[in-house]
């Protein structure tokens, strides 16, 4: 029999609970294959920390937010006594044959170090950032859109209400597409994205545009947006001369400076981690749950070395290489298109 150990790294994500559901079950009930769970990420493989993962240990998962393995962001070569040679020994120990690592862009590239350092490792893709190549979408990323917007839909009746322009800060430290999907379904005036520069001048006309048209500007803003010349954001004196708290993201800068030179009452809103709580959409957990059971299937094929990934429709099976040759950003015609009918 074959024994598989599973593990959760790098940022949480909804999905990653049914990933693992999805695994556990095919694995079990077609090749007769058996798994634990490391805990707390690399560490739990590093140091042999398991759960036993059986079918009844994973029975109504797939809608639990979170990961019932614990995760964490620090890579296997930085634990102490990391490395393959270690974790070789570990799963002699333990009597596991190879290992699916759940994680993103991190964990695929210590995944593809291991593998070459000999461990029998595949792969399952997440982010909610939705910014790994060689795969369509990642799980959690419509999660996320969703509860952003929402943000957008309650936002706007309080921006409404007192005339006021809203700035909604998301995730995306390095590509936009949480903001961009966002701020489409949410109909925001702007979309600011860490890909595309806009100045403050081109921002503030976006917004005066809206109101002289009698309207409440909404603008979604993700966090590794920034503007060319940032010193002006360091003032938080609002219209009322009272200093509005800075949380030192960029949208609590931006909204000062939309304020002072539209004379637009303006605040602003960071999403934070409540984008990566909670419950998956039925999209993730769908999404998630064929990705888990395909890389039962890919071990079973002895397709250590790859992982899984979404092409279309249909679940494929592509190196660590391919996901960690580009870092999917959003590409200039997809925002151009939208920054159309910006205003
Ligand atoms: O990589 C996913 C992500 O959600 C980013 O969008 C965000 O910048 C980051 O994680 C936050 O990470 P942490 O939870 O470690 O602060």
């Amino acid at each position: 029999m074959t024994r598989i150990g599973i593990l959760t790294s790098g940022g949480d994500c909804p999905g990653l609970n049914a990933v693992i559901r999805g695994a556990v079950l095919k694995g079990s009930a077609v090749y007769g294959q058996d798994f634990v769970g490391f805990l707390g990420g690399w560490r739990g493989l590093v140091n042999g920390d398991i759960i036993p993962l059986d079918r009844s240990r994973v029975r109504g998962l797939s809608n639990q937010g979170g990961t019932i393995l614990g995760t964490s962001r620090v890579g296997p070569y930085q634990e102490p006594d990391g490395g393959a040679k270690n974790i070789q020994k570990t799963l002699d120990a333990l009597g596991v044959d190879g290992v699916i690592a759940i994680g993103g862009e991190g964990t695929a590239s210590a995944s593809k170090r291991l593998f070459e350092d000999g461990i029998k490792i595949a792969g399952v893709p997440k982010t909610i950032d939705n910014d790994l190549d060689a795969t369509d979408y990642t799980f959690g990323f419509d999660t996320a859109v969703e509860i952003a917007t929402e943000a957008i839909d309650r936002l706007r009746t309080t921006g409404n209400s007192h005339d006021r322009c809203m700035v909604l800060e998301v995730m995306g430290r390095h590509a936009g597409w949480i903001a961009l999907h966002s701020g489409i379904a949410g109909g925001a005036h702007a979309i600011l994205i860490p890909e595309q520069p806009e100045s403050i001048d081109q921002i503030c006309a976006w917004a005066v545009s809206v109101r002289d048209r009698g309207r409440s500007p909404m603008v979604v803003v993700a966090e590794g947006f920034t503007l060319p010349d940032m010193s002006e954001a360091h003032s938080t004196k609002g219209l009322d001369g009272f200093d509005r708290p800075r949380l030192g993201g960029i949208g609590e800068r931006l909204a000062p400076m939309i304020e002072s030179r539209t004379g637009i009452e303006t605040r602003s809103t960071v999403l934070g981690h409540i984008q990566r709580g909670g419950v998956p959409t039925a999209f993730d957990r769908v999404l998630a749950t064929r990705l888990g059971m395909a890389v039962v299937d890919l071990v079973a094929d002895g397709g250590w070395g790859k992982m899984v990934a979404l092409h279309g429709t249909d679940i494929a099976r592509v190196g660590f290489d391919e996901a960690l040759a580009n870092h999917k950003t959003v590409p200039k015609e997809r925002y151009q298109e939208m920054r159309v009918i910006f205003g």
